[in-house]
């Protein structure tokens, strides 16, 4: 897909959720928003990396954004429905949501995945992304055009041994957002995955940890697909999964 070019400031005025927002692509992507001018609620576990976020995000002038501290790993739907509520009242708008925050587990056989692994791994990458679109789709309809992106993988669209549980989370992933997409085809918002690709971050290094990561594009490189999935640009895009890095 030939991406069109985007204006300077095209998430100006747009307040965006971003999970995982503290290291790796969610860090990426919350600065960037932030620097095409929206404001950004900063979502993940460690308050550090988070702050960092909000830091960075104010030393390069951008608006003031929001912490929400939350283990994705522990929180019920009500963290989700005061979560929404206290956006309500702060904010009193949501555009947009990029579900990034997720958990690789252990590459292993099927066989050996520990029941605990299973749970937690569904719980992070795929339950949390229910709790949070069903309590958060009240703000989303309100807004005047929003964008819910969620985050694939090459392995959840054709699975691959040893990759159990992310892998079948991110077919589900997938899945979600077909559904919601077909559900909400005639409302202001739409659904779309992103396979970022093979990209230089931790996860990536957990997984390939004897690969050249110099190789790799970086969080940095990918981000002009996330930028039009969360611009009034893509307000036509619903139900799509899109690579951050095509084949050539
Ligand atoms: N990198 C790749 O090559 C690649 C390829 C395909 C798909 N993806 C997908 O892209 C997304 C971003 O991955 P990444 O490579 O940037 O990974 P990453 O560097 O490991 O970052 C993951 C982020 O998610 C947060 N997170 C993990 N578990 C959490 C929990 N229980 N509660 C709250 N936050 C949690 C992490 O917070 P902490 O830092 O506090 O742990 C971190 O900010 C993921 O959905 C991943 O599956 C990545």
């Amino acid at each position: 897909m030939q991406l069109p070019p985007l204006s300077e400031n095209s998430l100006k005025d747009k307040v965006i959720l971003v999970t995982g927002a503290g290291d790796g692509i969610g860090r990426a992507a919350a600065l960037s928003f932030a620097r095409a001018g929206a404001t950004l609620i900063l979502l993940g576990r460690t308050v550090s990396k988070l702050e960092a976020v909000y830091d960075e995000i104010l030393s390069e002038g951008g608006a003031e954004p929001a912490i929400v501290p939350l283990d994705l790993c522990g929180a019920t739907l009500s963290h989700y429905q005061q979560m929404a509520q206290t956006i309500q009242e702060q904010f009193k708008r949501l555009d947009g949501v990029l579900h990034n925050a997720s958990q690789l587990g252990y590459l292993r056989p099927f066989a050996q995945i520990p029941e605990k692994e299973w749970q937690d791994i569904m719980q992070v990458n795929l339950t949390s992304q229910f709790y949070m679109t069903q309590a958060l789709l009240p703000l989303l309809l309100q807004a005047p055009h929003a964008s819910v992106i969620f985050t694939s993988s090459g392995v959840g669209r054709k699975g691959r041994a040893y990759w159990g549980s992310y892998a079948v989370s991110k077919f589900a992933t997938e899945g979600m957002m077909q559904v919601l997409a077909d559900e909400y085809a005639n409302s202001k918002v739409r659904f779309n995955c992103i396979n970022p690709g093979a990209t230089r971050t931790k996860m990536r290094a957990k997984a390939y940890p004897a690969e050249d990561a110099n190789q790799l594009k970086t969080p940095e490189d990918i981000m002009p697909l996330y930028l039009y999935l969360m611009s009034d640009q893509s307000i036509d895009v619903n139900g799509q999964s899109l690579d951050a890095q095509p084949k050539k």
